[in-house]
């Protein structure tokens, strides 16, 4: 057998987001949220991993690891603090970490919405408030405009369907918190129209940037009992916003892992019945956010299911079941790994992931998927929403009380990888 090759020009990063990493993100929703009295967070974000004053040396590591692309997000909350008025001195600051990701040799693939949103427009409804679709759109042309040509990658909104679910359905403790299906679809509505708004604008001050979606994506799976409730997930968590990228340019798929559907069957009961009568359609989404309660750590003494620090299963193929659906749903669309990664603080597990991953991945490539780059989450331990700082996604540690970095193995493995564009049989 020989080595695993990767097609030529192939995207290879990691990824972070403004609030996990930068500190001080006071005029955001999550600050408030995590700072309430009664708040769900575990602890908040305060310092972070101070990425926002350290981020030309911290970009300097990941160039000296051998990435040839950085991705990152803009913080519209430190942007336009409050409405319409916009802060120079930020928009000048996300310039520079442009310039020093290309002076360093990375592609920058920026997101202008990774989770959080000002204050404001959270106060007015967030993504239900008829309005926040047009400021996006301001936000994004102005952004684009204030980065210049250099950013040819640009993700508009991370994981939408993460963001509906766990904020507006109920799924996780995410703001603003509420549990409804209204709210959920009126999210999901109002993601899109944002999406699409901003991929216009877009397109038209850059027509040539690769404009598209981050897109939160499991392998999923059901027995004969779960599959209703299955393709309703799908549908309402993945299904309606890669409709919505059928015209963007490239599909970004994060896939951390596998959820499986085990249920006693409901007669009669398909996803179209679920999704068309709002009592059934209630009990189908109670029933799948259920299925987001994750187990415990470790190895699960019954199953022998290994479960991640997030409690997620440990499964690393996953992202090759994800980009193989992607290519068939809309065949010839480009596809990239915008996320992929693993909580664990047992760094060879890591490596063990990103093996994993990479094999499966570059199977997909040779069965003609096309993927056309591979980016880690995360560069860093930062912080995980509301695990707070207890999970440890990086390929760099970092000691909060120091701010001091230190390279994983993983870090050096998958950076190898990176500049010989390859993966080594004696690897796998
Ligand atoms: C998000 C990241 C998050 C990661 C691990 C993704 O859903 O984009 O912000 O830290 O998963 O949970």
């Amino acid at each position: 057998m020989s080595d695993l090759t990767f097609p030529t020009g192939f995207l290879w990063g990691t990824a972070t987001a403004a609030h996990q990493v930068e500190g001080g993100n006071s005029n955001s929703d999550w600050w408030a949220f995590e700072n309430k009295p009664d708040s769900p967070c575990k602890e908040p974000s305060g310092t972070a991993i101070e990425h926002y004053s350290r981020y030309a040396r911290d970009i300097a590591l990941l160039a000296g690891l051998g990435f040839n692309t950085y991705r990152f997000s803009v913080e519209w909350a430190r942007i336009e603090p409050a409405e319409g008025a916009f802060d120079q001195k930020e928009l000048d600051h996300y310039r520079r970490m442009v310039d020093m990701t290309r002076k360093s040799k990375l592609t920058p693939m920026v997101t202008l919405n990774h989770f959080t949103l000002p204050q404001w427009v959270a106060e007015r409804g967030g993504w239900l408030a008829p309005s926040t679709p047009e400021l996006f759109e301001r936000f994004t042309r102005r952004v684009v405009e204030e980065l210049g040509e250099g950013v040819t990658w640009y993700c508009t909104i991370n994981e939408p369907g993460m963001v509906a679910m766990g904020g507006y359905g109920g799924g996780f403790t995410f703001p603003p918190g509420l549990h409804s299906v209204d709210s959920w679809k009126g999210a999901i509505a109002g993601l899109i129209a944002s999406h699409k708004r901003a991929r216009a604008v877009i397109k038209q001050l850059r027509p040539n940037a690769m404009v598209g979606l981050t897109h939160a994506m499991r392998e999923f799976e059901s027995n004969a009992g779960g599959a209703a409730v299955m393709r309703y997930a799908r549908r309402m968590a993945e299904d309606v916003f890669l409709e919505a990228s059928a015209d963007d340019d490239y599909i970004g798929v994060q896939t951390y892992t596998r959820t499986t559907f085990e249920l006693p069957r409901l007669a009669g009961l398909t996803a179209s019945i679920a999704l068309a009568i709002p009592a059934i359609e209630r009990a189908t989404a109670k029933r799948f956010l259920a299925s987001q309660r994750r187990g415990a750590p470790g190895t699960e003494p019954g199953s022998g299911m290994r479960r991640t620090e997030m409690g997620w299963e440990f499964r690393p193929q996953a992202i090759a079941a994800t980009v193989r659906r992607v290519a068939s749903l809309m065949p010839g669309k480009p596809i990239v790994v915008t996320e992929h990664g693993v909580a664990t603080a047992d760094d060879a597990e890591r490596v063990e992931f990103i093996t994993g991953g990479l094999t499966a991945l570059h199977a997909a490539i040779a069965d003609g998927v096309p993927v056309k780059g591979y980016i880690h989450w995360s560069a860093f331990d930062n912080f995980e929403w509301a695990s707070g700082y207890t999970m440890h996604f990086g390929l760099i540690a970092v000691d909060r009380a120091t701010q001091q970095r230190a390279m994983k193995p993983s870090a050096r493995f998958l950076g190898e990888i990176a500049r010989a564009n390859r993966l080594k049989v004696s690897d796998v």
